[in-house]
């Protein structure tokens, strides 16, 4: 092969490499055109290789300088496509804009419920007194919720509770109040005992004031001497400080309804003065100037059979509230499905 044949070979693969240089689109692929054609074993390379190899020594120099010319443009046309690829990443990335006026993505701040607001304000009152928080299951026993507590199966009493029974039992249902906890704490624990027991109960009630669920707060207290003034001072105190800060709060007064209950003696039903005309009369208190919040009694001495406490020695007294019939009161909430329909502006109106 003449030398001018060799450039004329030379030449027809660098144009086949810059045609598929130019199709190149990758780092990639870059590479691999130019390990085709300049690369150590690349066909320019090798073409050169021969020539160099089968030319007579006197040939050797203009063949290695003619060659060498013409693959020195093979690596000058790699290095500017590699540089233009580095070239059009920066502009790109240059091009990436922030607009730094747009306002920023604000996260929205949660709020305790309006019920967990008021359970956790009782329970402070509470825990003040030396009353420890109890917790007792939703789905109860006959026993617990009914039995132990002086509500035999045919008493009329169970009448007062419309009870939501567990499918195909009659011996499982969801507690209808939260005095079975007063069951389960003196069944494992001594006296003396000071418990309030909060949480969701269920009767198949439905109108305004009731709910199928509903929230319950009960105290139990039992030592010897208790008396039944000091559940009524207790209850006064912590209606006062219920209501702390609304008008009149200091004034507010407590009285006992003779009520029954199967499992305490004496019963009462727990009135308090209408915070909303101060004992006065209005719509809410229906003119009487007061409002009922809950249950309460003695505790029944059938009850400490039930428990083996001895009834000679000790006494105490038991009382059970409404935790959202006292948030419709603090907060003025006229339907008591408010709390639970999960509306959150409503939900976000209390702190
Ligand atoms: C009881 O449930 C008794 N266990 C209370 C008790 C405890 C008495 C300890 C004696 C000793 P009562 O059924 O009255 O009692 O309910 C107590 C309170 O729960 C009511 O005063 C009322 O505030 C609230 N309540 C009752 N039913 C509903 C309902 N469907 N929706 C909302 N609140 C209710």
């Amino acid at each position: 092969m003449t030398l001018s044949d060799l450039e004329a070979e030379l030449a027809r693969l660098l144009s086949s490499y810059r045609t598929q240089m130019a199709m190149a689109a990758s780092e990639q692929a870059i590479r691999k055109v130019y390990a085709d054609f300049g690369g150590s074993s690349g066909s320019m390379r090798l073409a050169q290789k021969e020539a160099l190899r089968s030319a007579p020594n006197t040939e050797k120099k203009a063949i290695g300088l003619a060659t060498n010319q013409i693959l020195a443009a093979v690596d000058v046309e790699l290095e500017a496509r590699l540089q233009g690829l580095a070239n059009a990443a920066r502009a790109a990335e240059l091009r990436r804009t922030v607009d730094v006026t747009l306002p920023g993505r604000q996260r929205r701040l949660g709020r305790l419920h309006p019920i967990t607001l008021v359970r956790r304000d009782i329970e402070t009152i509470f825990a003040q007194l030396g009353f420890v928080v109890a917790e007792g299951p939703e789905v109860e026993t006959d026993f617990h919720n009914f039995e132990a507590l002086g509500i035999p199966k045919d008493h009329p009493a169970r009448d007062m509770q419309d009870t939501f029974y567990l499918a195909g039992s009659t011996d499982i249902v969801l507690r209808t109040h939260t005095s079975p906890v007063q069951i389960r704490t003196m069944l494992t624990q001594q006296p003396p005992v000071r418990i309030i027991a909060p949480g969701p109960v269920y009767r198949k009630d439905d109108d305004p004031t009731h709910s199928p669920m509903f929230n319950q707060i009960e105290g139990l207290c039992v030592d010897e001497g208790v008396t039944l003034a000091d559940l009524k001072g207790t209850l006064l105190h912590f209606v006062r400080r219920f209501f702390a800060g609304t008008d009149g709060a200091a004034g507010l007064d407590v009285r006992l309804r003779p009520s029954f209950f199967p499992f305490t003696e004496p019963s009462a039903e727990v009135d308090m003065s209408c915070v909303f005309c101060s004992g006065a009369g209005c719509r809410v208190c229906k003119q009487t100037g007061w409002i009922e919040i809950g249950g309460a009694g003695m505790v029944d001495p059938v009850v400490f059979g039930h428990v083996g406490y001895d009834a000679e020695r000790y006494s105490g007294f038991a009382f059970g509230m409404g935790i959202d019939r006292m948030a419709m009161l603090k907060y003025s909430v006229g339907d008591i499905k408010l709390f639970f329909d999960g509306d959150v502006r409503f939900a976000r109106m209390f702190r």
